[in-house]
């Protein structure tokens, strides 16, 4: 398939100041679309709305996937990307998922590059910030009946970002929830699936209103086990251990979840994937066990948690600070993808200077 490039003529004024995340877009955007059995039309174009028809099955039942991923501009000039190609090969399991036909990874990773190169006066430099880059890929065949569609719109945007939560590295506050749930195993909740966000709002909307940062998911079941959390996976250190929530079909593969177990593990810090009973946690932040609690993403890096709220109350962790293996896991990881430490683990691909 072949690649157009339209550059736009007008170019919009950088934000200056905190960027927050994912409130500014860059000036293009790389679309494709599906019709008549094939992707096609591929294209970097002047970043602008899209018109829909308002039957357009996206619109009703939610057939739309996307992905997170990050490119990092270091003083130097150098720009790297981090395991952008696990994203899109995740993104293509989301796909299967919700019945939207694969695409050309290769081809979609070289588009990729093309449109940050070609937008990369737009990478913050500064130390937390990045270059978010989210491919989605939504339904668009005007038709109300339920099935899968048989058109469909790929794209990527990009947001110059800083930190995802509000106030940056300081420990977030979480509220482990007991009533509601976010997916349950047979579900979406393994996949980047948009409906699975909009299923978890109202949850997420009450811990905000209590206090809270994001929501502690726990099993669909028996409301028992630690899934993960609103937009992160989750690592307890248990008696000097890291601990974290087995993938078992309810929980997202994290891409940073997978770096940190292979980062811890490759510096002889034992890591147990399996069943984390929410009690087992809550006796061992009262008992001194639990040392640390910290969660990871592409969107919140290693964020520190200082505060679980459980039944009612309110249980401080770690004092409340960022503790120590968060913190190497935090300088090792943003080290290796702003290129300046070493990248034994070959994560990294240099794009640029
Ligand atoms: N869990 C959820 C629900 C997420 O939305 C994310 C973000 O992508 C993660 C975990 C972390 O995944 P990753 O490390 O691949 O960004
Ligand atoms: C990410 O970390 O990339 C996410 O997708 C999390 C969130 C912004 C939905």
């Amino acid at each position: 398939m072949e690649l157009k490039i339209i550059e736009s003529d007008k170019k919009k004024s950088k934000p200056q100041g905190a960027l927050g995340f994912g409130k500014y877009f860059t000036d293009h955007m790389f679309v494709m679309e599906y019709e008549n059995g094939s992707w096609g039309n591929a294209r970097i174009q002047p970043y602008g709305p899209f018109t829909l028809d308002p039957s357009a099955s996206v619109f009703h039942y939610a057939q739309a996937v996307f992905e997170g991923t990050k490119a990092y501009r270091n003083e130097k000039g150098e720009i790297r990307l981090f395991r952008p190609r696990d994203n899109l090969l995740r993104m293509n399991d989301s796909c299967d998922r919700v019945c939207i036909p694969s695409f050309d990874v290769d081809f979609v990773l070289d588009a990729l590059v093309k449109l940050v190169l070609l937008d990369k006066d737009w990478i913050p430099t500064q130390s937390g910030t990045a270059l978010y880059i989210r491919p989605t890929a939504i339904s668009a065949e005007p038709a109300l009946g339920v099935h899968a569609a048989n058109k469909y719109i790929f794209f990527i945007i990009l947001s110059p970002v800083g930190a995802y939560y509000a106030h940056g590295l300081e420990p977030v506050g979480l509220y482990v929830e007991k009533e509601y749930v976010r997916a349950s195993k047979g579900g979406t909740g393994h996949h980047k699936v948009a409906g699975n966000y909009a299923a978890s709002l109202k949850a997420g909307e009450k811990a905000k209103s209590l206090g809270y940062d994001q929501v502690m998911w726990l099993d669909a079941k028996e409301h028992k086990y630690v899934e993960e959390v609103g937009s992160m996976n989750i690592f307890f250190v248990l008696d000097g251990k890291a601990v974290t929530p087995a993938l078992g079909g309810s929980i997202l593969p994290g891409i940073t979840r997978r770096s940190v177990i292979e980062l811890l593990r490759s510096k002889n810090i034992p890591v147990e994937e399996r069943l984390v009973d929410i009690g087992e946690v809550m006796r061992g932040v009262q008992n001194g066990s639990c040392t640390e609690i910290f969660g990871t993403g592409t969107a919140a890096v290693i964020s520190p948690v200082g505060k679980l709220c459980y039944e009612g109350k309110d249980y401080v962790v770690g004092g409340g600070k960022m503790g120590a293996i968060a913190s190497q896991v935090y300088e090792e990881l943003t080290g290796i993808q702003a290129g300046k430490l070493a990248d034994p683990f070959g994560w990294v691909k240099k794009i640029f200077g």
